[in-house]
Order: structure tokens, then C-alpha cells, then sequence
């Protein structure tokens, strides 16, 4: 049973922002309308998730103590970093190198690509996924529609490298089909699941490469990534990063080369900044108490709710499967009008993006629904005045 409740408690407290009422709903311009408190329904988590008020406590005390403290004191948050992202991935910890970028993950595996290799990726998916193959001008990039990824993978297909969801639009990849194709071709799999890790289970063993951008669903500050290795592909993958702390014995390592790299897949590091991971350590063990599988029937249906509501509005979203991303085509350009009435979502390829996590509840959903009905109504009337004097509505931005 799911109440729609916030699952949040008192890691997120109501988000408040001042809000203009006249100056949104009215549009009387000239008019200065009273500024008044009102309730956020932050649905922006695939762009960045909310921090829980516990990591923010870590990262303020690390700071009132930075001028004083022993940064080694840090590491062991790094080490609890890592373990609780390594269950959460189903792995285990020494299959995980921490870094602080997804791009670099995926920098550091297409550096490995020998000249010639055939790299296969989605049509729209997310750069820091794509480019780092696209700079290597001896690598083969071959772009498809996502719905053809498994299709297309072909005998000198060196990597499959998708995102499980697409950051644009909310579409799920099929990650059994692409896998089963992927070992029927001998090709080797790389995931980017920066917007599933934290709803939806993960079994990152069953790819070579899983990277993950931690600071949307699995609520850490930017600068928190994670890259699972399998140990197969971690005999071809060159460590290029690898400095002293990439060591067997990182303290014995810090001077000349280093004569022995972590066995496990720490060698892979990049070497992580301390603070990001103290507020880690602290946002991971939330998911891990709250626990994915109720996150994502939490996540879910909110936004089956949500797509409810659009409907009965006259709105189609894309079609995208059971997930959290509900993204409207066209409407892109009403976010900022929104976030002026206190509903913060995206502006993506086009789409209007809303995305729902456990700090979301009924009441978000409704909001939104409410001022998206406002929006419309103001737009439809605009629109008609503007028949009327005889102008395009392509001059009515908000
Ligand atoms: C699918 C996906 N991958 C990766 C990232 C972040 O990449 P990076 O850590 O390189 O900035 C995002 C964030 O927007 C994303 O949506």
C-alpha cells in the first residue's frame, strides 16, 4: 500500500521559496503583488536531487573544521561511500572505483578502445556517455534509435554504451535484450545509470561497466561518481588515472611510479574529493534504510498519478514504461512560468521534464497538475487575444 506520502521525513523539510502570486497567475504587469511563502514541488531530481538535512550536517561541520582538521580523517567516508554504493549496485566493493565525474569514467574506457573499435550508442543520449567516444577520432561511433540499440549490435561491435533511462525524456532502456545481444556478438556493455540508481534495482555484475553521476537519485553533491568494473574488462582497461592513492598501499606509493596498483577495482580511481563524499556516505545509507525497491514504487506512482493528471489536462507525455521522468513534448518553454509558481521541473530537447522522488508526495503531484491547468488556461487566452489582433503565437513566451 502506498499513501503517497513524502518518504523524506525529516531529512526534507517542505521546501519554501518567496513566491509572487499576481505576478504569475495575472500577468498584470506595473503591479506589485505581495511576496508570500509558498510550498516548492521540487520535481527537478533528474536534473539534481535534494540533499537529506544529515549530509548537509556532515558537509557544514567539515567546513567550520577544514582549517583545523587532519584530511585523512575523511577516507574512511570514501571507503563507506563505496561499500554502500557497491550493494546498492549488487556488487561487491572491490569491483567499484570512485571518481567524481561520469564523463571521466567513460573517458577512462574509451581511452582503452584499441583504434578501429565500432562504439554503439542511443540517438539523444547524454554527452558525457557519447562524447568521450566521439573525441577518439580512430574509434567507430554508430548512433541508433534506442529501440534499435539490441538490434544493432553486429559482430565488430567492440562496446554497447546506454544509459538504463534517458536523461531527456524518461524512456527505459531494454537492458535484457541489449545484454543478451551484447554476449551473443562478444561485445562488452557499459550502463550509464545516473538516472535509475536509486529507484529501480540494479545488478551491475551483469554488465562490464556501470557508471553512475550520484547527485540526482542518490541524493549526493555534485562531484560523487561511481564506475562498477567487471573483472574481466578490468584486464583491458589501462588505469591512466591512477596516482599515489590508486596504490596497493596508497601511503607507500607516493613518490615515483607506483610499483603496486590496488588489485581491486580501486586502480580505477580517480582520486575523490573528501568533502562530496562526507555528505555521501550520509546519502547513500539513507537510500540503503529507506531501500530502492520502496523508493521506486513510491516514485512510480507518483508520477502514474501525475500522467493521470495530464491526461485528463489534454497533455500526452512520451511513452517511457514505468518511470519516475515524465517529460511533455512541446512544453518546455512553460518551466520557467512554472517555477515562478513554485513548481520546479525541466526544460529538455523540447520536453517539459518532471521527475518524482521520495521526497515528493500527493500534494507535489496535485500542485503541479493545478498551475500546469493555470498555464494552460492563461496560454489558451493569450492565444486567442493574439488571433484576434491578428499576430502568430510564437510571440507569446511567457
Ligand atoms: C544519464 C546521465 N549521465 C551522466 C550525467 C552527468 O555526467 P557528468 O558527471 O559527466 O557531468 C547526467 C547528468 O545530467 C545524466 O543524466
Amino acid at each position: 500500500m502506498n499513501s503517497l506520502e513524502s518518504l523524506g521525513g525529516a531529512e526534507f523539510p517542505p521546501h519554501m521559496q518567496p513566491y509572487t502570486a499576481q505576478s504569475t497567475h495575472s500577468g498584470q504587469r506595473g503591479h506589485t503583488a505581495p511576496t508570500q511563502p509558498l510550498r516548492t514541488a521540487y520535481l527537478n531530481t533528474a536534473f539534481a536531487g535534494l540533499g537529506p538535512a544529515k549530509s548537509a550536517a556532515a558537509l557544514r561541520q567539515a567546513a567550520d573544521a577544514w582549517t583545523v582538521a587532519d584530511q585523512s580523517a575523511y577516507e574512511p567516508a570514501v571507503t563507506a561511500a563505496r561499500a554502500s554504493f557497491a550493494r546498492i549496485a549488487s556488487v561487491p566493493a572491490d569491483r567499484v572505483a570512485v571518481g567524481s565525474a561520469v564523463s571521466m569514467h567513460v573517458g577512462l574506457i574509451a581511452s582503452a578502445l584499441p583504434p578501429g573499435s565500432e562504439v554503439l550508442v542511443a540517438q539523444g543520449d547524454f554527452s558525457s556517455l557519447v562524447n568521450p567516444f566521439a573525441v577518439r577520432r580512430d574509434v567507430k561511433l554508430r548512433i541508433v534509435p534506442l529501440e534499435s540499440v539490441a538490434e544493432e549490435v553486429r559482430e565488430d561491435t567492440a562496446l554497447v554504451a546506454v544509459s538504463e533511462v534517458q536523461s531527456a525524456d524518461g524512456r527505459i532502456a531494454d537492458l535484457t535484450a541489449i545484454r543478451e545481444a551484447a554476449a551473443r556478438h562478444g561485445a562488452r556493455t557499459l550502463i550509464d545509470a545516473t538516472q535509475s540508481a536509486g529507484w529501480r534495482q540494479m545488478n551491475a555484475a551483469q554488465y562490464d561497466y556501470v557508471a553512475v553521476g550520484a547527485f540526482k537519485w542518490l541524493l549526493c553533491p555534485r562531484g560523487v561518481s561511481f564506475l562498477t568494473v567487471s573483472e574481466s574488462s578490468a584486464e583491458e582497461l589501462l588505469p591512466v588515472f591512477a596516482g599515489w592513492s590508486a596504490g596497493e598501499d596508497p601511503w607507500l606509493s607516493t613518490y615515483g611510479p607506483v610499483t603496486k596498483l590496488a588489485e581491486s577495482a580501486r586502480r580505477f580511481d580517480i582520486a575523490p574529493p573528501y568533502l562530496p563524499y562526507l555528505a555521501a556516505e550520509q546519502s547513500l545509507a539513507l537510500i540503503e534504510e529507506t531501500g530502492v525497491e520502496r523508493i521506486g514504487a513510491h516514485n512510480r506512482a507518483l508520477a502514474r498519478r501525475f500522467r493521470a493528471g495530464l491526461e485528463a489536462l489534454g497533455h500526452e507525455s512520451v511513452p517511457t514504461g514505468d518511470s519516475p521522468i515524465v517529460a511533455v513534448p512541446g512544453l518546455g518553454e512553460a518551466a520557467a512560468q512554472l517555477a515562478r509558481a513554485g513548481v520546479l521541473a525541466s526544460s529538455r530537447a523540447g520536453n517539459l521534464r518532471f521527475s518524482f522522488h521520495l521526497y515528493n508526495s500527493a500534494a507535489d503531484v496535485d500542485h503541479a497538475l493545478n498551475v500546469l491547468e493555470t498555464y494552460a488556461k492563461e496560454t489558451g487566452s493569450k492565444e486567442k487575444l493574439h488571433r484576434r489582433l491578428g499576430r502568430g503565437s510564437n510571440s507569446l513566451r511567457p
